[in-house]
């Protein structure tokens, strides 16, 4: 009987694929490290970054409201996931814009790319939703950071990386952020309280190669919140 292979969801933030210009070097190694890794049944969900940043500032400013500034968003987020799709090959070509869709995709192909499904919400939220419809374990956000500091590491050179913490002290954390239409910090409240509420373990990491070493369940640099 053949093994049953574990579903793992991963957000890849927009500003990983396009920090400024698609980032090529970034999905080479991206496209070598997901085709080689055995076992597991992969959803990719990605970010808009800067470019949907931009887009939603120009509608803000131009007095659109949250919900046009968020379809603005989400158009972004699945142009990024059509790029990574046709780099990635081996997987879906279209892009699914329902959680019924994404299951469904599921079913034939070991790798199934989206991007943002709903208004109202940012990719890694998404995301969790994305693994608590499918019951999968494990939720990995992909950032430019190595995982979650006791401070921001950008501002304070002595802040410290926090390599394992709980839903609620993490929830607590969050609750501290501003949020709203192209908001920016590692994670938000919503991904974090679907994590919690579904028991879904949550990975921030940097970089393909502790992609590779955490789900081989090697040692990787980054958070994990469970
Ligand atoms: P993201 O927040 O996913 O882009 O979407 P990002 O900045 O690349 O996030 P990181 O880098 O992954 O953390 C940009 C915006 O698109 C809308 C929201 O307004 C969000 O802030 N969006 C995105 C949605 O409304 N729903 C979605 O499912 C995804």
């Amino acid at each position: 009987m053949a093994n049953k292979q574990k579903i793992v969801v991963i957000s890849l933030g927009g500003s990983i694929i396009v920090p400024e210009n698609v980032d090529y070097d970034f999905l080479k190694k991206f496209k070598e490290t997901i085709h080689t890794l055995k076992g597991y049944k992969i959803v990719i969900c990605t970010g808009g970054g800067k470019t949907a940043r931009n887009y939603i500032d120009t509608l803000k400013k131009g007095g659109l409201n949250d919900y046009a500034q968020d379809l603005m968003g989400i158009d972004v987020t699945r142009l990024n996931a059509k790029l990574v799709a046709s780099f990635l090959q081996n997987c879906n070509q279209n892009i699914p814009t329902t959680l019924e869709e994404i299951a469904k995709l599921l079913e034939s192909n070991n790798i199934v790319v989206c991007g943002g499904l709903s208004p109202g919400r940012t990719s890694d939220g998404t995301t969790a939703e994305i693994a608590e419809y499918l019951k999968a374990p494990m939720f990995i956000n992909i950032t430019n950071v190595d995982g979650l500091f006791d401070k921001d590491p950008k501002k304070f050179k002595d802040a410290k990386l926090i390599q394992k913490i709980s839903h609620e002290e993490f929830e607590k954390i969050i609750s501290k952020v501003k949020e709203g239409p192209g908001q920016h910090f590692v994670l938000d409240s919503f991904a974090a309280k679907t994590a919690r509420k579904s028991k879904i373990r949550i990975i921030i990491l940097k970089g393909t190669d502790n992609l590779k070493k955490c789900l081989e369940e090697k040692e990787f640099v980054g958070t994990i919140i469970s």
